[in-house]
């Protein structure tokens, strides 16, 4: 196929394709920044999950009803964290499945109150916070902005238009 096109058209074709390698390089490239500031945060504290949860409460304080106080809801949280974590390593690495994935995740998420597409922002942002203190001097700019891209990038998957559908229907009155 490659070989066929000839002239303006190999030219953009071949304008696409580095564009696309490009990229996807920086996709990798991001994966491996985001595991390996996991790794270093993970030899310093067995559980990030209390730490980032705590950190999402003082971002957005409101949304402490949302979740409950038993057993039952900490496993929960712990799933959530590590669902999270999964869905963002692998979108940095280019799976396919993430999108329809985080689509379905904010819909099942209506069933718990949560509509605002700025709570999910706001937890990516108290996940990276934590991540930081715990890096302290290890953290740097390159960690900084993978996490920044990839959490930005997974959560343009979000179907805003149907969260704002579902907020309206379950809006009192
Ligand atoms: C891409 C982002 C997210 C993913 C993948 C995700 C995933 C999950 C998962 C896997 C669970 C556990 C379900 C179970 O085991 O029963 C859960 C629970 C929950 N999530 Fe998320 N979540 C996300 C974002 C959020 C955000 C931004 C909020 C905002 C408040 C939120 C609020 C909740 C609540 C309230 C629960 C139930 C916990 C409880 O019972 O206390 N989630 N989430």
């Amino acid at each position: 196929m490659r070989a066929m096109l000839t002239g303006p058209t190999q030219a953009s074709f071949r304008k696409f394709a580095t564009k696309k390698e490009e990229t996807m390089t920086a996709a990798t490239d991001d994966a491996v920044l985001l595991e390996a500031s996991l790794e270093i945060a993970a030899g310093r504290c067995e559980d990030l999950t209390p730490l980032v949860f705590a950190r999402f409460l003082e971002l957005q304080p409101d949304s402490a009803g949302l979740f409950t106080e038993d057993d039952l809801a900490v496993n929960r949280r712990g799933r959530m964290l590590q669902e999270i974590t999964f869905l963002l390593l692998h979108h940095a690495a280019g799976e396919s499945y993430v999108p329809v994935n985080v689509q379905s995740t904010a819909s099942d998420h209506t069933a718990y109150g949560v509509y605002d597409p700025a709570l999910y922002t706001a937890f990516f942002v108290a996940y990276t916070d934590v991540l930081a203190a715990l890096l302290g001097d290890d953290w740097n700019s390159a960690y900084a902005s993978a996490w920044q891209r990839q959490s930005e990038a997974l959560l343009s998957n979000l179907p805003v238009a149907a969260l704002a559908a579902a907020a309206a229907r379950h809006r009192p009155g």
